[in-house]
């Protein structure tokens, strides 16, 4: 790997200044000397940012599990791809090696394929943190399907709504999982979801839990009655540049989710090229992301940008606090990890816990800790750094998104100086700006906007997976010619950006996007509801929780209200899951709308918040009365 390297602060603003100066000499350079094609691209990189049509490394032919496996079958087939840590700490770990995973991927690519799957085709897949979902992945990947992972914590009905949206062919799951010390009925789920799902044609099951499930004769299969007998011998897909490789579902802050299309070659440049330098890794290191594969940091971080560049990387099925609060500690110090990387809520969560659960660990091991989800506060920065770091391992505190298919804004470690809550710099090739509400750039330092990109970089998604309409409006109408976050940022006096948080109707539950409309859109099926609101509240461990304002029928009225507010979380959970439940639920008998019908969110959100000090401008409001009303009922 050449040219890939950022050694220290000037190497960074000089690899910064000439990525920006002729980005396409830039990403060619890294295209050319650190990745396998089959063809070498004609165009580095075409856009319209009017019609949000970018196109990165046209005309190139490749595929990304040759530069995720094959490549490294010469001089790593040995090493360990992938380290397999059980939810079970009794239960042995796996050691995959890179030889051992192209046979995995190469049998799993001719499962699929005698079970009818193509190039082109849609696969979903609902798994738990187990080796067959990296496998499964890069075994669409290599045959040219197109998978879309669905998070395992996800209801039947968001499943089903998925699967339709991109119209998948088949859908692979498990009969169960382990999460902690529950059994989760992953295939239960399934059978619900598929009995609205016209495309599938085949459901492929993995053991895992040894239940006994339901199989459907004609749609439903075992992986095991085909694995053991499929050839290990597999030719892989040519691809296009611009081939789908992925579909991966984001919350909106309105409608359906957005199914973001990320295809091959810019994704696979830009994740190996931020992998390398956001982590400081090398050859021998022992990398480790906690996120579930089912989010785009475990397709980014934990899959594509590790084994592109030889990496070993841990999958972890279980969770931080089982069978003690000091799982990660453990997995931490049994593996020799050397990179770590976890969201804030779960920094949060186990910073909670007495400190001797973190101290009784080696944590010797660690070079690179790293923050990614949402905005880490201060209090959690500085635990995480001084327990876990030991005030020697720089944190890396990651902006990016589902969107951006890699980290945007970070710290490079022991090249740029880290500052508390601060993602920082941009890496290169990365270029935002700030812009107010008037659609003007503010520039200088020590400001605050509206963030958003200006010019294309190759990990960005490319479309909203069937209606490109969409993706325009989202992304690149708000702010003409660039690409908008949704976010807001601030740059202080050295110009390091801090991701203040959404400006849209997006809620960051726990690290996870939650948009309002859809959960606003479930609680409104329950029978004796007229109309709801939700907004965030901040929360000690989740950093934002939710809170609903309910209007009742008159029906609901006369109601038990605890037993309401009990329905009103199941039915949130069975449309979209558990991760969306309400924390508080108050029944009002108005919302604070504008003479044009809209609810006035702010007032909602400073209620939530117990700041009664400054509603602001509320002569708009149709019925300023009912502000009065709803501060009085709040729930504390
Ligand atoms: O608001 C930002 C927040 O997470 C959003 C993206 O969520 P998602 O698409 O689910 O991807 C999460 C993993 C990349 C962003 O718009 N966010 C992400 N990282 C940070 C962050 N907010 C503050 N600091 C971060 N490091």
């Amino acid at each position: 790997m050449k040219n890939y390297v950022i050694h220290d602060l000037p190497d960074y603003f000089k690899q910064y200044k000439k990525s920006i100066k002729n980005p396409k000499k830039f990403w060619d350079k890294i295209a050319d000397e650190n990745f396998v094609w089959y063809q070498r691209w004609n165009k580095v990189v075409k856009f319209d940012m009017e019609e949000a049509k970018i196109e990165w490394f046209k005309g190139a032919k490749l595929n990304i599990t040759k530069n995720c496996l094959d490549r490294h079958l010469a001089e790593r087939g040995d090493k360990t791809a992938i380290i397999w840590e059980s939810n079970d700490p009794n239960e042995e770990a796996q050691y995959i090696s890179y030889r051992e995973l192209h046979e995995r991927v190469c049998k799993m690519a001719n499962v699929l394929t005698e079970l009818g799957v193509k190039k082109g085709d849609r696969v979903c897949i609902y798994l738990p943190m187990i080796p067959e979902l990296a496998v499964t992945m890069l075994a669409c990947a290599k045959m040219g399907a197109v998978h879309s992972v669905i998070f395992a914590g996800f209801s039947a009905s968001a499943v089903t709504s998925r699967v339709n949206d991109c119209e998948a062919k088949m859908i692979i799951t498990s009969d169960g999982s382990y999460r902690g010390n529950k059994a989760i009925d992953l295939k239960g789920i399934i059978d619900e979801a598929v009995e609205k799902t016209p495309s599938v044609e085949k459901v492929l099951v993995v053991k895992r839990t040894n239940t006994e499930v339901k199989m459907k004769e004609g749609r439903d299969v075992w992986l095991d009655d085909y694995y053991p007998k499929a050839s290990a011998d597999f030719v892989t897909k040519i691809m296009d540049a611009e081939d789908p490789l992925f579909i991966l579902y984001t919350s909106g802050s309105t409608g359906k989710p957005k199914g973001m299309l990320h295809t091959t070659a810019g994704y696979m440049v830009y994740t190996g090229y931020t992998f390398k330098n956001v982590f400081n890794y090398k050859e021998n290191d022992i990398y480790w992301c906690t996120a579930d594969i089912g989010w785009i940091t475990g397709h980014s971080y934990i899959l594509y940008g590790p084994l592109t560049n030889g990496a070993t990387t841990v999958i972890f099925e279980g969770v931080p606090t089982y069978p003690e609060p000091d799982r990660f500690w453990a997995v931490i110090e049994k593996h020799k990890v050397t990179q770590f990387y976890t969201a804030p809520t779960a920094i949060r969560s186990l910073a909670k816990e007495s400190s001797s659960w973190v101290e009784k660990h080696d944590l010797s091991s660690l070079r690179v800790i790293g923050s990614v989800g949402e905005p880490i506060n201060d209090e959690a920065w500085h635990w995480y750094n001084d327990h876990v770091g030991k005030k020697k391992c720089p944190i890396v505190d990651t902006w990016w998104q589902t969107e951006t298919g890699g980290i945007m804004i970070s710290p490079l470690p022991f090249v740029t100086p880290t500052k508390p809550t601060y993602a920082t710099l941009p890496l290169p090739g990365i270029q935002p700006v700030l812009m107010d509400e008037k659609r003007n750039e503010i520039t200088g330092n020590q400001v605050d906007g509206n963030l958003c990109i200006r010019f294309p970089w190759p990990g960005i998604a490319r479309t909203i997976w069937g209606d490109h309409q969409r993706y325009k409006e989202t992304y690149f109408t708000a702010f003409p010619g660039k690409y908008f976050t949704g976010d807001g940022a601030l740059r202080d006096e050295t110009g390091y950006y801090r991701i203040t948080g959404r400006v849209d109707d997006v809620i960051i539950v726990s690290g996870h996007n939650l948009g309002t409309a859809p959960i606003e859109d479930s609680i409104n099926l329950h029978p004796a509801v007229a109309e709801s609101a939700i907004v965030g509240f901040p929360h000690d461990i989740k950093g934002n929780a939710l809170y609903g304002f309910v209007i009742l029928k008159e029906t609901g009225e006369s109601r038990d209200k605890d037993h309401l507010r009990k329905e009103i979380n199941m039915l949130i959970s069975d449309t979209i899951g558990p991760i969306a439940k309400l924390d508080k639920i108050q029944f009002v008998s108005g919302l604070p709308k504008t003479r044009s019908g809209k609810i006035m969110r702010r007032i909602l959100r400073k209620i939530a918040e117990g700041d009664f000090s400054n509603f602001g401008d509320t002569s708009t409001l149709l019925n300023p009365e009912i502000v009065d009303e709803i501060k009085d009922g709040r729930i504390n």
